[in-house]
């Protein structure tokens, strides 16, 4: 496997939070380190090939992101600059460069809040059967990938394993409250707004996604990535053509090649060719590059 991709991380002297499909997160008592992996997830599978720059495109993506929302919402990112860690952590600093954060860390809502400008994945299933999604009733005629008449916030279980759980607003307010469920479905919808816009006038349609909130010091703040081709629908702007399911920018072409495999999709997933890999990368480099308009920073 190539130099620069990193699968897993092992820092002895540091206490593992949690490791999830792709990040690993390191418990620094009042903050946390989350290191981005080169893990791919696929039909909610973590294959055992790495995609080269993926986590430090989901690193710098999320950065850039909480920049520009900043003034519609508080984050947890305080630094992505290693120079500014603590001492115990710069000996890691040849992994933890480029793709890691320190974070605030907060007490998680136990909620995914995805949010939709257009009709795909489950929101399509849901809406042929019962013309809603998670509840929330649509006009009649919809093709799939249809943009929105508005932007919808349709909420999720946060499942351990397997698939979460599309719930309606009713649902997470009997959980958390109305006064919090108001306040994060307004954030999701304002936040996806804004970066919406900003995607489509660099050729991305972000047709949905998903954020985490958390509780610090008894306030809502962002946590987790943002806005990246992981926890979003990414398609290619130039592309978009409804009434059918639109390419995916990034995992299209893993997609593709899963699925030309005899593969029941339960782990464990299958290596990827060399071939699949490099242009799996080649498109996070890219969607990098369309957002912010700079090539990645590779050391
Ligand atoms: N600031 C934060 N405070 C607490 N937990 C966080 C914070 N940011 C992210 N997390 C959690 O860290 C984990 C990130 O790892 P990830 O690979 O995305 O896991 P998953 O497989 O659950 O998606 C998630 O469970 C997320 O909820
Ligand atoms: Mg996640």
């Amino acid at each position: 496997m190539s130099d620069n991709v990193l699968m897993s991380t092992d820092f002895k002297d540091l206490r593992l939070f949690r490791r999830g499909k792709v990040r690993d997160v390191y418990d620094l008592q009042d903050k946390l380190l989350i290191v981005s992996t080169d893990r791919i997830s696929c039909f909610d599978v973590v294959l055992p090939s790495g995609i080269p720059y993926k986590g430090k495109v989901l690193t710098a993506l999320s950065c850039f992101w909480f920049d520009l929302i900043k003034k519609i919402a508080p984050h947890h990112l305080i630094t992505a600059d290693i120079s500014r860690y603590p001492q115990e952590l710069q000996k890691y600093k040849k992994e933890l460069s480029g793709r890691s954060m320190l974070a605030l860390k907060t007490k998680p809502l136990p909620v995914e809040c995805v949010v939709r400008g257009y009709l795909s994945g489950s929101g399509w299933k849901e809406y042929q059967k019962l013309q809603s999604v998670c509840g929330i009733k649509l006009p009649p005629g919809l093709k799939e990938s249809d943009k929105l008449p508005e932007i919808i916030f349709t909420p999720s279980t946060k499942e351990d394993k397997g698939h979460d759980v599309n719930v309606d607003r009713k649902y997470v307010q009997m959980q958390l409250g109305k006064e919090i469920t108001d306040k994060i479905a307004d954030l999701s919808i304002k936040i996806y707004a804004e970066a919406a816009d900003f995607a489509l006038k660099h050729g991305i349609i972000i047709a949905d996604t998903k954020f985490e909130f958390g509780i610090y010091n008894n306030e809502v703040i962002l946590i987790d990535e943002v806005l990246t081709p992981d926890s979003s629908r990414f398609w290619p702007a130039e592309h978009y053509a409804p009434g059918k399911p639109q390419p995916s920018f990034d995992k299209q072409f893993v997609r593709d090649y899963l699925e030309t495999l005899d593969w029941d999709k339960a782990p464990p997933g299958p290596k990827l060719p060399a071939d699949i890999i490099e242009k799996t990368s080649e498109k996070y480099l890219e969607a990098y590059k369309k957002i912010t308009g700079k090539e990645l920073k590779k050391t």
